[in-house]
């Protein structure tokens, strides 16, 4: 089996994802990493030499890129960074496994796309949820006709961690994100349109920073100064006592979007950065039943299904399903995704999750970010040339 050199651009947080690849039974190694912070790239490469492995650290990854004749680089960089680095791979002939959103605008996305197509070199975006037990069986049972043809999907997120993940560092702002549509959102979009087997065309909303804008922001850029207690946590409750906020924060704390899919289907998207609990709810309507969910993974994740007519409202359904005991890495879907990218580079998987799937749940996402700061204006969403549209980037087809 050929071996296959990996290196990652972004080493900490979500660079993490990267260790799932370091798999030297199956001839798969992380080699390298890149970083612009060099605290970062140190607690990357001691993380490696713990499980007995040596790794290059760079702090220019143009440098690692060009000097470490990688087989595919992991790309776990903030959003902002996406198309650059991911471009820069691509026209060297590296495999990227990309974190998603895709990128922050639409000319970005549809980029990352054109170059990889031109190089004739392997993309896959990292839409873990595309993996997770609940929304394959949700898909499932879509797809077994007990629901009939699906007509309409709702997805509710609450997030209660949204005030320490989303609004203390460039996460809150839109010149680095778009929208917390995309960078949260994205992933929704994204599973809507799967369980749809369609995309958005057209999209309105309506939004706004309703609790975290007028809260105490911190005066520098950075962190550093926080100890962890001050940045996350469940003391932080409630929402409007909370404070340390970034010092650009203009992204909404709220988003509702409705989006009209090309297949007929009318879905609903509403994200909330401040509910005490958190959860992804998902419910598909049909002509012959609904499902939803309850949780993403966990305990208590199952999903619902009612097929006959009830006129009251019966928590219990018709059928209960309940989900594996999930494994590390949101839900054991991290590990996965980076097999089926493993897989990929080595010629023997199509992955779930697509470019251009990606492309078009960021598009739903700026579109509608655009309605909701244009008064619900509601905006048409581009589609991708025929080329893009029908290219196989796994090359494997
Ligand atoms: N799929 C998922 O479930 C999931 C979960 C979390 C994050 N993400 C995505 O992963 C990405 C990173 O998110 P994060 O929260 O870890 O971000 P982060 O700000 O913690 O940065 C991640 C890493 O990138 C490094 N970095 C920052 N700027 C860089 C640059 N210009 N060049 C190279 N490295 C740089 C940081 O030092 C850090 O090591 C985002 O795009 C996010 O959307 C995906």
């Amino acid at each position: 089996m050929k071996k296959l050199r990996l290196g990652v651009i972004g080493t900490c947080c979500r660079g993490k994802l990267a260790d799932w690849a370091h798999q030297k039974d199956n001839g798969v190694e992380i080699v390298a990493g890149a970083d612009i912070y060099n605290e970062q790239l140190q607690s990357f490469i001691n993380r490696y030499k713990e499980k007995g492995s040596s790794v290059n650290g760079y702090l220019d990854y143009r440098e690692m890129i060009e000097k470490e004749a990688l087989d595919g680089v992991i790309i776990t960089s903030p959003d902002f960074c996406h198309e650059e680095h991911a471009t820069f791979a691509l026209k060297n002939k590296v495999a990227v496994y990309l974190e998603k959103p895709i990128a922050i605008t639409l000319e970005g996305a549809d980029n990352i796309l054109q170059t990889a197509m031109d190089n004739k070199t392997r993309l896959m975006l990292g839409h873990n949820m595309r993996y997770m037990d609940f929304v394959l069986k949700m898909r499932e049972i879509i797809q077994s006709g007990m629901i009939g043809e699906v007509k309409a999907i709702w997805c509710r997120h609450f997030v209660s961690y949204g005030g320490d993940a989303y609004f203390r560092d460039w996460h809150a702002d839109r010149a680095k994100t778009g929208s917390l549509l995309l960078q949260k959102g994205a992933h929704d979009i994204d599973v809507i349109h799967w369980l749809a087997n369609s995309r958005t065309t057209r999209v309105s909303g309506i939004g706004s920073l309703s609790v975290y804008g007028n809260l105490p922001r911190r005066a520098n850029e950075k962190l550093d100064a926080l100890s962890i207690e001050e940045i996350w946590g469940k003391h932080h409750w409630p929402p409007e006592e909370q404070k340390d906020f970034s010092p650009f924060v203009n992204n909404e704390d709220i988003n509702m979007v409705n989006l009209q899919l090309a297949n007929g289907v009318h879905a609903s998207y509403m994200q909330c950065h401040y509910t005490p609990d958190s959860c992804r709810n998902y419910t598909v309507i049909g002509t012959r039943g609904r499902i939803e969910n309850y949780g993403d993974y966990g305990e208590n994740c199952r999903i619902q299904v009612w097929t006959r007519r009830i006129d009251r409202f019966d928590i219990e359904g018709d059928i209960t399903y309940r989900m594996p005991e999930p494994g590390e890495g949101h839900g054991g879907a991290d590990p996965v995704i980076i097999n089926s990218f493993i897989d990929m580079l080595r010629g023997t998987e199509v992955p779930n999750s697509t470019p251009q799937a990606a492309r078009y749940a960021v598009a739903a996402g700026i579109m509608g970010a655009k309605s909701i700061r244009n008064n619900s204006m509601p905006y048409d969403v581009p589609a991708l040339s025929e080329e893009l549209e029908n290219f196989d980037f796994s090359l494997n087809k």
